[in-house]
């Protein structure tokens, strides 16, 4: 359905994303994940076309949906994508939302345009979306606006808005991580209804491992603007082949040793621009070899399982 190829995108500071491939087809639930600013939320806005343009530029590569490059549309065109095909629930809920409409009237704008639903019936499918999301209380809750609710509540109401058109493809950055656990759940079992019910294909950002574990098909791993490993989930997490998928695995919480200290990934993510031409990882890796820092990792691994690592960990 959606298929990335060698996408770059790149502002003054430098090359934000270098050459990303991804592919996600009907159905299928994709886990992005990765540490603070390595380009998953401007990947996710490139796919809609939403990158800040005066900022961001796509140098090169394509993204493809139902094998249409979309990154060529003009604004109308792409208005029509989003919404009819691909929705997205944004890491800032208020940002999204407009302060001046109640939530009747933001929900029903996205039913009116693309399910032509109105009066009555937008009413009550907007009450029914905002129960699905775990707002009830019908009339009284739809009359509000953004700032009558609270962070996690206006978090829902974008959930809702970006449910209403039932997309073919969900991008979700970090949906949930607002949340409290009953809610997140109740959302990521809405998603999973919505995959079985109409085939919808889900993009999740995430930095939640366990999440991923639970709600994901395959997983890609970013690292500093590139895909360091990307592959089933079960593979991946049985068996990580990047040294930092294995880093980031080691500081997922285990139930069953609560209160243990957790070995975090020492050092940062180097900022676009100061990033070595080789893996951007090697500085922070135990198991860097000599070459690692100053040759690009040749990709490794099988088709469906592979991570770019001079020293894989399997
Ligand atoms: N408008 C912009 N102009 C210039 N650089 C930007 C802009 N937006 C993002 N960046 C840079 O792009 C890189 C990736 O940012 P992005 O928001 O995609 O990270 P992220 O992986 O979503 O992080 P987080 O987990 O914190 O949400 C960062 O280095 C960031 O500083
Ligand atoms: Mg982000």
């Amino acid at each position: 359905m959606l298929r990335i190829e060698d996408l770059c995108l790149e502002a003054g500071s430098g090359v934000l994303v270098d050459g990303i491939d991804l592919a996600v087809d009907a159905g299928e639930m994709l886990g992005l994940v990765g540490e603070s600013g390595c380009g998953k939320t401007i990947t996710a806005l490139s796919v809609l076309g939403l990158l800040p343009r005066q900022a961001v530029r796509v140098t090169q590569g394509r993204i493809l949906f139902n094998g249409r490059d979309i990154a060529s549309l003009d604004d109308d065109e792409m208005n029509t994508v989003r919404g009819n095909d691909i929705s997205m629930i944004f890491q800032e809920p208020m940002t999204s939302l407009n302060p001046v409409m109640t939530l009747a009237d933001q929900i029903g704008e996205g039913l009116a345009l693309h399910r032509d639903l109105h009066g009555a019936r937008q009413a009550s499918e907007v009450d029914r979306l905002l129960a699905l999301v775990g707002l009830p209380n019908g009339p009284e809750q739809r009359r509000r606006y953004p700032h009558q609710l609270s962070g996690g509540q206006r978090q829902r109401v974008m959930i809702a808005m970006a449910l209403a058109c039932e997309p073919a493809l969900l991008i979700a950055d970090e949906p949930t991580t607002a949340l409290d656990v009953t809610i997140q759940a109740q959302i990521l079992d809405l998603i999973g209804e919505m995959r079985a019910r109409f085939g919808m294909a889900c993009i999740l950002v995430t930095h939640d491992l366990g999440v991923v574990a639970e709600t994901c098909d395959t997983v890609a791993v970013m690292y500093a603007g590139r895909i360091v490993e990307q592959g089933p989930v079960a593979d991946v997490f049985r068996t990580p082949r990047h040294r930092y998928t294995e880093a980031l695995l080691r500081t997922i919480p285990a139930a069953n040793a609560p209160g243990a200290m957790l070995p975090a990934i020492s050092g940062t993510v180097p900022q676009p621009g100061a990033r070595p031409p080789g893996c951007a990882f090697a500085e922070r890796c135990h198991e860097a070899l000599p070459q690692c820092a100053g040759q690009r990792p040749p990709r490794d691994g099988t088709k469906e399982h592979f991570a770019m690592c001079w020293n894989p960990a399997s």
